[in-house]
This record gives structure tokens, sequence and C-alpha cells, in this order.
């Protein structure tokens, strides 16, 4: 049994991911941290509570990083035109749920969950890294005492989808992302190589629904602006980023994986990059060196990820 904390900025695509970990029999989600990102801090908490109350989900949910770890970052506002005004495809959300946020800030719900569960959490994170890079700025001793970090997030051999080189959710906090890829843990980087050509259908979706319960129904509703707003890149259907991330969790042989350190670019026109330094590659000393290996998903079966994402929120 996989126990998962979920650091989440939802944002479509979080919502379906949130309902994988919630259903997947090998998965016990204890917890739920937010983050700012695909909307403001207020909105993807609301958000959290409110896919908390209508999928009766019993994970706490803390509230998370409102502001990049650096500062002097200025943020460049919210991606409304992908995931809606209300973070989630323009339904409706209402204004405040009435549930109760855990007391603990995310970065120290991570902190003590980690702590007293040593050597059994993985932390899936989906959206910017600021909350981890927190926790481990906090205490930094929670690296060796997690199980695993599985993120969606940057591109190796893909372009980005923020900017020629650099993906949404390391572009939205570079410094932390950096942080976090060179902590002395496990990461498995679920990027853009994987997620962009794992699609869904508006068509599969919707067969779905109606196959399904209320939650398949709310998630085919939300994901209704989502798909639109793909149309650019997709034929009638989404990208499932942040699924993917949970599907290597429990199905890392649908993916193919290089190894190697992973630094992020922090400033200039490749703010955000990310860039891989295979293992085994000699290059003269760099900025890579006596970092620790991580692995970098470059291949996907995207079909059977598909399919398995299709099982596991059908299943009730
Ligand atoms: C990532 O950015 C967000 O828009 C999505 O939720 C996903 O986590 C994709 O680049
Ligand atoms: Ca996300």
């Amino acid at each position: 049994m996989h126990k998962v904390i979920y650091d989440t900025d939802p944002g479509v695509d979080d919502a379906m991911a949130l309902l994988f970990l919630h259903r997947h029999p090998d998965i016990d989600l204890i917890g739920i941290t937010t983050v700012f990102g695909n909307a403001s801090i207020e909105t993807t908490t609301r958000n959290a509570l409110f896919l908390k109350r209508e999928w009766n989900i019993p994970a706490p949910v803390a509230k998370g990083a409102n502001a990049t770890i650096d500062p002097s970052r200025r943020e460049i506002g919210w991606p409304t035109h992908v995931h809606g005004e209300d973070g989630l495809g323009n339904i409706d959300v209402p204004e405040t749920i009435d549930l109760p946020l855990d007391p603990c800030p995310a970065y120290r719900f991570i902190i003590d969950t980690v702590r007293a569960n040593p050597g059994e959490v993985t932390l899936v994170a989906v959206g910017r890294m600021t909350n981890l890079a927190l926790a481990l700025r906090e205490d930094p001793e929670i690296a060796g005492l997690v199980k695993a970090v599985v993120i969606m997030g940057g591109n190796f051999y893909v372009h980005g989808n923020v900017s020629p080189v650099a993906e949404a959710n390391i572009h939205g906090d570079p410094e932390a992302a950096d942080i976090v890829m060179t902590a002395p843990w496990k990461v498995a980087v679920i990027g853009l190589d994987v997620t962009a050509v794992t699609t869904m259908s508006r068509s599969y979706l919707g067969e779905m629904a109606a196959r399904g319960d209320e939650a398949v129904r709310l998630l085919d509703a939300l994901s209704q602006d989502y798909i639109d707003f793909y149309k650019h890149a997709v034929e009638d259907g989404m990208m499932v980023h942040d699924s993917c991330a949970c599907v290597y969790l429990v199905a890392p042989e649908l993916f193919t994986t290089m190894t190697g350190p992973v630094r992020v670019v922090c400033g200039g026109i490749a703010d955000g990059q990310t860039i891989l330094k295979p293992d085994g590659r000699r290059f003269p000393p760099g900025e890579w060196d006596g970092r620790p290996s991580q692995i970098v998903c470059t291949g996907i079966e995207s079909e059977k990820v598909i399919g398995l994402i299709r099982e596991t929120l059908l299943r009730v």
C-alpha cells in the first residue's frame, strides 16, 4: 500500500488525479496539500475542499504556499484560459466550502506526517514545487525519511508549454524545483515528454461518465472547458498530465526512463528549463556534479495508462 500526500493546485487535470488516488486500491491517500499555480492559493484550496466534499475523501486538506520561494519573483497571473475562472472549468464552484482545514500549513503538514511515518510516505506533487522546497528548507532530514517523490513537471526532449523550454509547474517556481530535484531523495520526474502524448478524448470521458457514478459525472462536467482549451493540440480531448504521475506510482512498468542528476535553470530566457545529465555520460566539471541521480520519464504506454485511469475511476 502506498501512503500518499498529494500536493496539488486544482486544477482540472489535478481533479482527475485526485479521484484516481482516492479510488486506487493500492493507494492510501493520507493528506492533500495545496499550492498556488492554476489559480490563487485561496481558489486552489477551496477547490480541494470542494472535491473532498463532493467525493467523500477522508484525507485532511492543508493549505500551502501563495508565493514563490524566492520572494523577489513576481507572479505572472493565473491561467484562467486553461483551468477557468474558478480553477475547475467554470462549473460555478461555491464561494466557500464549509469544511475545516488542517491547522498546519502544508510544509509543516508534510514534515509532521513524514516524521510520523518514517520511510513510508510518497509525495506526489503536481503543482509548483514550493511546499516541498519549504519543507526541505525547514527540515532537511525529511529527505531521508520519505519513501519516494513523484512529480509532474518539466520537459527534457520536447518543448515546454509556457515557454519554448519550460513547463508550467517548474516555470512557476524554478528555485523551488531545483531544491527538490537536487535534494538527497529519490524523485521520479513525469514531464511533458510523456504527459503531452497521453490524452483522453471527450467521448471517452463521456462514456466513462455514462457508466460511472456522480463523481465521474462531476469530473466530466468540470473537464469540458479544459478540453475546449486543448483544441490547438489535441483532437477533441485533453492531456491528463497529473494523472500520469499517479499512474507511475502504481504502474512504473508503463514508462521508460533515464537516470541522472537534474538541474533547473533559474533566470534568463531559459527560466524554468529542466536539464538532465544522463548517468554514464562524461562532461567537463559542471553544475550537475555531486547531485543525486533522479529518474526521468521519457516514454510511456499511453493507451494502457488511459485504460488504467478509466478502470480506477470506475471503481466504486
Ligand atoms: C501542469 O500545469 C498545470 O496546468 C497542470 O495542472 C499540470 O500540473 C502541466 O504543465
Ligand atoms: Ca497541476
